[in-house]
């Protein structure tokens, strides 16, 4: 039974004349039950009916040790709570946020060893664009005193006129999802989600994602990689590279379906915003910690960003924790003595969720999580291949524990579903059907329509096996109904 003081009944009751969740259409609610999930073990979650579901999204794509060390990891929150429930961030420290920011640090590449905590992944991303306004102007300020100080210098002299006079623009890929708060949401590039709230803050640029599916045929990877850091450049260069503060890619994008990079993109990428002076924040809220087969997708795509953003599989989702991952070069301006980053959030760096995520990291390590990612990733891959063979799979693309099937109307011209095809296809049917079947797995269509397949990191060949046998008779079963 689950823990709560309500029957089953109850809890149906009060959750559909209390609870508002997030992105669901409640109205649905009005003649269906809401599904409400009771507890977890491994891979597997169970509802308040006693029902089973393997978990093939783990969460939202962040529950990366999977459901099982809840009393290991709630031991490490309790003795937290004990020692010291909260302190903050706000002009002090605290042993938790010390040792994790240390610990962090020790996992990003290269000197990426600054480290500052907020919530989440929307408050990481605002809080990198916000670091990345700011980064310009602190480095302005301290070149115009190094400058004034004595002796000055003709190179001091020089380096306070080339100081831009106002750097705040971003730019991101079509499609990406970067989160709902302000900031975050005006990164975003899915037209759906920014609409009802414009106008949002500006401004920033889109370019093209890596999705290479829907490219002509005769392109090769070289020449596709040539049209992405070109048109890069060009966007650079329309919006005024001195008024560019920041470029934020996912190093593998989700939204869409898990969009790998081609080959020479991200040095390209890095090199474009080295020559502009315009710093890479890689978005690794979803491929941190263990996703990619890397502790960060920065590492395993060789990115060298200056920012990381980084959340959910950071305490593997047992709390709300996320972090701004900076380079020594981004926190230099800020070391001046009378420097500082104009920002901050009350539960950043709080001491039980850096506490979880010490754990969680703990775990992962002791449990060779990343390392068996790296080792099963072919495993998985193959397996998830054979739905290939079905007329509605179009593409499979991702890395690691990081997958997406492309669903097509006809594969040969690789033609997509309408809107109203879409509308059935998705809501009406997979969403339903798969979860009926005990999948739990998202079929979107923020671009064009997929099925994200996203285990927790301990998933093995058993769960490939099922994710597949699901899936495979209920994607033959949508093609069939979309025949007839
Ligand atoms: C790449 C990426 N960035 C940012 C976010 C926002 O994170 P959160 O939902 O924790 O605010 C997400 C959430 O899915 C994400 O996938």
């Amino acid at each position: 039974m689950a823990t709560t003081a309500l029957d089953a009944i109850s809890l149906q009751r009060a959750a559909k004349d209390h609870l508002w969740m997030h992105f669901t259409r409640m109205g649905g609610y009005e003649t269906q039950d809401v599904p409400i999930i009771v507890r977890g073990d491994g891979c597997y979650l169970e509802d308040v009916n006693g029902k089973r579901y393997l978990d093939a999204l783990a969460g939202l794509f962040s529950v990366n040790i999977g459901y099982s060390f809840g009393d290991e990891i709630g031991q490490a929150a309790h003795e937290q709570m004990r020692e010291l429930p909260f302190y903050t961030n706000w002009s002090y420290a605290h042993p938790r946020a010390v040792e994790l920011a240390a610990e962090v640090a020790s996992l990003a590449p290269g000197d990426l060893s600054r480290v500052f905590f907020c919530n989440g992944g929307s408050e990481a991303v605002d809080s990198a664009w916000k670091l990345a306004r700011q980064y310009y102007q602190a480095r302005g300020e301290s070149r115009l005193k190094a400058a004034s100080a004595e002796p000055v210098t003709r190179h001091d002299e020089l380096a306070a006129m080339r100081t831009p006079p106002r750097r705040f623009k971003a730019i991101a890929r079509h499609i990406a999802y970067h989160g709902t708060t302000f900031g975050a949401l005006s990164i975003n590039g899915i037209p759906a989600l920014r609409g009802p709230f414009e106008p949002l803050v500006s401004e920033v640029r889109h370019v093209s994602n890596t999705n290479r599916y829907h490219r002509p045929p005769e392109e090769t990877e070289e020449q596709f990689t040539r049209f992405l850091l070109d048109e890069l450049e060009a966007a650079i260069l329309a919006l005024g590279p001195e008024t560019v503060c920041l470029v934020h890619m996912e190093p593998v994008q989700n939204a869409g379906g898990c969009f790998t990079p081609p080959a020479g993109y991200w040095q390209g990428v890095r090199e474009i915003c080295t020559r502009y002076d315009v710093l890479l924040s890689a978005d690794e809220v979803i491929t941190g910690f263990g996703r990619v087969g890397a502790w960060f997708g920065s590492e395993r795509f060789d990115i060298r960003p200056d920012l990381i953003t980084s959340a959910k599989g950071l305490s593997s989702s047992y709390a709300a924790i996320g972090a701004v991952i900076a380079t020594n070069g981004v926190m230099e301006p800020f070391l001046d003595s009378t420097s500082m980053f104009s920002h901050g959030i009350t539960f950043g760096g709080h001491p039980v969720q850096c506490a979880i995520a010490l754990k969680n990291i703990e775990i992962m390590k002791r449990e060779r999580i990343v390392e068996g990612v790296r080792e099963n990733e072919d495993a998985f891959r193959a397996t998830l291949a054979q739905l290939l063979d079905l007329p509605i799979v179009g593409d499979l693309r991702g890395t690691g524990y990081f997958w997406a099937l492309e669903l097509v109307k006809d594969k040969d011209t690789r033609e997509s579903f309408t809107d109203d095809e879409c509308e059935w296809l998705l809501r009406e049917y997979l969403s339903n059907a798969l979860f009926e079947a005990g999948l739990i797995c998202r079929a979107d269509d923020r671009g064009d329509p997929v099925i994200q397949i996203s285990p927790p990191l301990v998933a093995g060949q058993a769960e490939f096996d099922e994710i597949a046998g699901i899936l495979g008779d209920v994607l033959a079963e949508a093609a069939r109904r979309m025949r007839a």
